[in-house]
């Protein structure tokens, strides 16, 4: 059966890389994303691996570890990486898998027969420190994603683990945050200083608290 939300990211040992890794040791306590794409050496794929290299950074800031996949050899992968850099003008900081066995596929679902009997396609799971899965989405192989949204969602995720708040429609950083129907009011005033706007009993906002 598929994973769903909430369910327990699968662990695995696979090639990457960056050498042979345990995906819970990986990731130890922290988040972590895991994503296919469908083949090395293709466009959409070379333009998505290169804008998560030069997003290394922010996914560092939100203490996120990085983990590509998909079913071509590691020898491809390392020819590939150096196609990225160059074609991108950035530097893949992060492993990919070689899944050549489909191990990993198998465990997170990634292969859609409909869509291609052989290639993944583009998943991507935001996996807590709890180690449960917390977002997932499957765009095909003619879509690049977009990582800008896959950070706004790790922001959103970040701040319901931290804070009980949810974030509304299109809600950017910095702009004001929903407080979740478990905490009453009473309680909310207490807990978000900044002020809490009742517009109805149970849609309320308040600042972002983490800034
Ligand atoms: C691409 O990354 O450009 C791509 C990969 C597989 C099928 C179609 C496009």
């Amino acid at each position: 059966m598929s994973l769903r939300l909430g369910d327990i990211a699968p662990n695995f040992r696979a090639k990457t890389t960056a050498g042979e890794i345990d995906f819970y040791e990986f990731l130890g306590n922290g988040w972590g994303i895991l994503f296919s794409h469908p083949a090395d050496y293709t466009p959409v794929c070379t333009t998505e691996l290169g804008k998560t290299a030069l997003l290394q950074d922010e996914f560092a800031k939100r203490n996120v570890k990085v983990l590509a996949v998909s079913v071509d050899s590691l020898e491809h992968h390392n020819g590939w990486i150096n196609d990225i850099n160059e074609t991108q003008g950035c530097n893949v900081g992060f492993p990919i898998i070689a899944d050549e066995d489909r191990q990993v596929a198998g465990l997170y679902d990634m292969i859609h027969p409909n869509a291609s009997e052989t290639f993944t396609v583009r998943s991507l799971f935001v996996i807590g420190p709890d180690k449960k899965v917390k977002l997932m989405i499957t765009y095909p192989a003619s879509t690049g994603r977009n990582f800008y949204e896959v950070l706004r969602v790790v922001d959103s995720l970040q701040l319901t683990a931290n804070y009980s708040v949810a974030t509304p429609a299109d809600w950017k950083h910095g702009e004001n945050v929903i407080v979740v129907p478990a905490v009453s009011t009473e309680d909310a005033i207490k807990k978000f200083p900044k002020g809490v706007d009742v517009v109805k009993p149970y849609l309320r906002f308040t600042p972002q608290p983490n800034l």
